[in-house]
């Protein structure tokens, strides 16, 4: 066993864990912050993305250890100081961003890092970034139109149903 320490959603957390111990599984089982999915377990859906110092990161591909001194952000740490949803969350319910909502809390936290990078992204460039994120309901357009829409972009003329990932 050994010794982790993080910040994590700003406040500092450690715990004792097995070296083997996956960063996603330390945030569900060690601090119970189950709002990070894991949907596949072999890095390919996207559920599991937190950001690590800022960079979107799969959860499921990082040892825990790794992140030790890190600031790492989840979906629970997204929504304002007064607890209502941020502008990304918001967006995403306000334009139909989700249907089961399994794959949401990796989006929100992709789409986040791409915001970060690109604040006015394109159509082409949103759905290249969600290239990591599976959403098995297939509902990447309204997922897209969210996030325009969070980025401050007219969604009006956006329409059909291309799918992203591809
Ligand atoms: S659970 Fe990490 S990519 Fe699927
Ligand atoms: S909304 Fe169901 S997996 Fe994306």
């Amino acid at each position: 066993m050994t010794k982790v320490s993080m910040k994590v959603n700003g406040k500092p957390v450690s715990g004792e864990i097995e070296g083997r111990t996956l960063l996603v599984s330390f945030l569900r089982d060690t601090l119970g912050l189950t709002g990070t999915h894991v949907g596949c377990d072999t890095s390919q859906c996207g559920a599991c993305v937190v950001h690590v110092d800022g960079k979107a990161v799969k959860s499921c591909t990082m040892f825990a250890a790794e992140a030790e001194g890190c600031e790492v952000t989840t979906i629970e740490g997204m929504a304002n100081a007064d607890g209502s949803l941020s502008t990304i969350q918001q967006a995403f319910q306000d334009h139909h961003g989700l249907q089961c909502g399994f794959c949401t809390p990796g989006m929100v936290m992709s789409a986040a890092a791409l915001l970060a990078e690109t604040p006015k992204p394109t159509e082409a460039e949103v759905r290249h970034y969600l290239e990591g994120n599976i959403c098995r309901c297939t509902g990447y357009h309204n997922i897209v139109k969210a996030i325009l829409a969070a980025s401050g972009q007219d969604v009006g003329d956006i329409g059909g149903d291309a799918i992203a990932a591809e």
